[in-house]
């Protein structure tokens, strides 16, 4: 469900990105409430159509009885039409729609010692992590490892670098510049699968932390898994969130179109009331619901933030690419309804689990 929110506040945190805040009614206060790591999936009407985007939150995480801070990082992408729109037009007063906070990409606070591997606009629900958690954990540790292409994009560099100021003995900040020389010691070029496994086991006890988060374009993810992966890691400490999945560059690409049956229906439940419908050839699972619940959550439609992830309740489906699902979830039996599409003649899912 979306409610309208109201800009407070745009500020330019970089040449191609700016931070958005967001002011909260006060009757919407719990509602808005956010775990860090989570993003808002926003909708906002331009030229008679309707844009919907996922951005994470990068403001830390409040308590209490004081208004949520809603803030959230948007960088230009190369013909993205909200981010666009955000950077050239969106003023302050404007009304964008926006659902409640969701993603498991998370770490609620406790003790330990976390770390993060991040690309670009990836900093930003590692911020919200890592600000909230050595601020409400005294016995937590957080190592930041970020890789940007220069200095003058980077986005966050002052509440970085407040982290740094505030908690000397227990944030610590690694930079690589993929685009500029750096002082000696420090990396330069990209971050790869080869170099963070050299890197790693030099800045922090690989073994000793509690919780990895992977967080930026598919590449560094992907090269940063395989390197905790090499060094030991187990899958169930690493947590990952993919921004800007190229479509070519990954290495699943979508089964081919083999085994679909000739007429498939599907029966799914959203907000407690169910329908079935015949899933019309050649559409995910998403669209065949759309058509008559216009309602059906989603927001990417590129199986990337996982806002329309459902339980399947009976049959088969094949899903095209899935990078938001974690294995677990998967093999729980939640799918992507953007991505899938019937292999058994009859589907039933359930957005409502
Ligand atoms: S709408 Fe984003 S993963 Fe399906």
């Amino acid at each position: 469900m979306f409610h309208p929110l109201r800009v407070s506040a745009i500020e330019r945190i970089t040449d191609d990105a700016v931070a958005v805040t967001f002011a909260v009614p006060p009757e919407l206060r719990e509602t808005f409430r956010h775990t860090p790591g989570q993003h808002l999936n926003v909708r906002y009407t331009v030229g008679g159509e309707e844009i919907r985007r996922s951005y994470s939150i990068c403001a830390p995480a409040t308590e209490g009885p004081g208004d949520p801070v809603l803030r959230v990082g948007i960088r230009l992408v190369d013909g993205g039409a909200f981010s666009t729109y955000a950077l050239k037009e969106l003023a302050v007063g404007d009304r964008v729609e926006a659902m409640a906070p969701m993603g498991r990409f998370v770490l609620a606070p406790r003790p330990g010692l976390f770390a993060a591997v991040v690309g670009g606009s990836g900093i930003t629900p590692v911020l919200s992590i890592a600000a909230t958690l050595l601020a409400r954990e005294p016995l937590a540790r957080f190592c930041l490892v970020r890789s940007d292409r220069t200095a003058a994009s980077t986005m966050f560099l002052d509440e970085v670098a407040d982290l740094k100021d505030r908690y000397p003995d227990r944030f610590q900040l690694v930079t690589a510049l993929s685009r500029e020389e750096q002082a000696a010691g420090l990396p330069s070029g990209r971050l790869d699968r080869e170099r963070l496994t050299g890197l790693l086991p030099a800045l922090l006890p690989v073994p000793d932390v509690d919780g990895w988060f992977l967080c930026g374009p598919f590449g560094l993810v992907k090269g940063a898994e395989d390197a905790l992966r090499a060094l030991g890691v187990d899958r169930s400490r690493i947590h990952q969130e993919i921004f800007h999945v190229a479509d070519e560059g990954t290495d699943t690409p979508p089964p081919a179109l083999t085994g679909t049956p000739a007429q498939s229906t599907l029966t799914a439940t959203l907000d407690g009331r169910s329908g079935s419908w015949p899933v019309q050839s050649g559409e995910s699972l998403l669209e065949t619901v759309l058509r008559s619940r216009s309602d059906a959550p989603y927001a990417c439609k590129g199986g990337v933030c996982g806002t329309c992830r459902a339980f399947l309740v009976s049959g088969e489906v094949r899903m095209d690419r899935n990078f938001a699902l974690e294995p677990e979830e998967t093999g729980a039996g939640f799918v992507l309804a953007c991505q899938s599409h019937p292999v058994t003649p009859d589907v039933e899912l359930d957005f409502d689990r």
